[in-house]
């Protein structure tokens, strides 16, 4: 047994430990999942070994939200949206009507929460109940903040055409239902992205589910992550026509700024959430009368960005498409983030489950760079 030094006797500095640090956590594997799998390489993703494009060809965003919760493939599923408890609609009323529909659906969860028993471990039945939630919250919060009255849901329509019915008061027809559902299936998950490891952080504490996203959606409000398609409209009222985009696509590169809707930190080919969205856009009844000039200028776009980064594949992101497919469907522009946060509800729920099944605190290192061991002044 060896004795303690006195209180007061200086210290020998531990040797710091040299252990590798990748800023950003880029490259470090945090985690194993069976959800989806991401080949940058090749431009493919899929869902529990299911390709995107084919979910959206031939599934529904509730078959496809119950795929990631359970693992089992039922194309029956049904998931209507839920009414809005009393309390959390009183929240809501006082949330100020030129609050961003983040923060407000931020909100919504947390105060859904308030009135919920969520035990640990999750559940299934939570996961259900807080997607199935989240969608009316959006739409009561965007009729509130224009001086309409909620609107109840139906519980004959299944979640994105019941998030269309409470947000204008008005049954969708079936081609823009569809291409909303289409969106929300490709929204609905996506590996590693912060939100989703925030939600496993905080799953990892064994806090509750709404907990989980309440922090997944303040971490998507960050613009390099839920970066809205609302950019890419933007950039497209700015190109205006095809004849005007070669000129003003290298003006944009020649000032350094980024072309909205491409380039990806892990897609070198070809987006394949894009491809599926250009199908869904292209197949539309009521498309936004600029989708050809997208399609012509995304041409442009292409051979110029190989041009100028021969050394580094540009393709086109799911941004892209999500755009004309999101003003399409009718959505104001500024509830494509928190229309993204609802998609996204399934995969963020469904890696809650996984962190619960197998969990272990997730509580990285940090290297000290701070000032040495000193003595207080005075
Ligand atoms: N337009 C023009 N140049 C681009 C570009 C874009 N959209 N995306 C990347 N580049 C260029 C960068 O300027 C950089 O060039 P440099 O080395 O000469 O400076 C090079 O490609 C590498 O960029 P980098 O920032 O390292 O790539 P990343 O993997 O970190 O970035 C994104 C990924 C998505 C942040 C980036 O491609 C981007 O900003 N895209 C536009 C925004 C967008 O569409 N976001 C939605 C993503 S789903």
């Amino acid at each position: 047994m060896t004795d303690s030094p006195p209180a007061d006797a200086p210290r020998e500095p531990t040797p710091p430990v040299e252990r590798p640090y990748s800023p950003g956590l880029e490259g470090v594997v945090a985690g194993e999942t069976s959800l989806s799998y991401i080949d940058g390489a090749a431009g493919r993703l899929l869902y529990r070994g299911y390709r995107i494009g084919d979910l959206v060809e031939r599934g529904t965003y509730a078959a496809v939200a119950n795929l990631l919760w359970t693992g089992e493939w039922d194309a029956s599923h049904r998931l209507p949206t839920a009414a809005i408890p009393p309390p959390v609609m009183s929240v809501l009323r006082a949330v100020p009507s030129n609050a961003k529909p983040m923060d407000a659906l931020r909100t919504a969860v947390s105060a859904w929460g308030s009135t919920q028993d969520l035990p640990w471990p999750p559940t299934v039945e939570q996961a259900r109940a807080l997607t199935a939630f989240s969608p009316s919250a959006l739409a009561a919060f965007a009729r509130l903040r224009s001086g309409n009255e909620p609107v109840e849901p139906d519980p004959t329509l299944d979640l994105t055409t019941g998030f269309l019915y409470q947000l204008t008061g008005e049954r969708p027809d079936p081609g823009t239902a569809r291409a909303l559902d289409a969106y929300f299936i490709v929204g609905a998950e996506h590996g590693f992205n912060a939100s989703t490891f925030t939600a496993r952080v905080i799953t990892s504490t064994r806090s509750d589910v709404a907990s989980a996203v309440v922090g997944a959606i303040g971490t998507m409000k960050g613009p390099l992550h839920g970066g809205a398609p609302t950019e890419v409209v933007d950039q497209l009222a700015k190109v205006g026509s095809v004849e005007h985009a070669e000129e003003w696509v290298r003006g944009a590169l020649a000032r350094g700024e980024r072309l909205m809707g491409f380039g990806h930190r892990v897609y070198r080919a070809y987006d394949p959430r894009a491809a599926a969205l250009r199908k869904v856009a292209e197949g539309m009844e009521h498309k936004p009368d600029w989708l050809q000039m997208a399609i012509e200028v995304e041409d442009v776009a292409l051979r110029v960005l190989a041009e100028k980064h021969p050394e580094r594949p540009l393709r086109t992101n799911v941004e892209y498409y999500a755009a004309p497919v999101l003003m399409g469907v009718g959505l104001a522009p500024d509830l494509f983030p928190a229309t993204f946060s609802l998609a996204r509800h399934a995969g963020w729920t469904a890696h809650a489950l996984e962190q619960a099944a197998n969990n272990r605190l997730i509580r990285p290192d940090v290297n000290y760079v701070g000032p040495e061991e000193r003595d207080l002044p005075g």
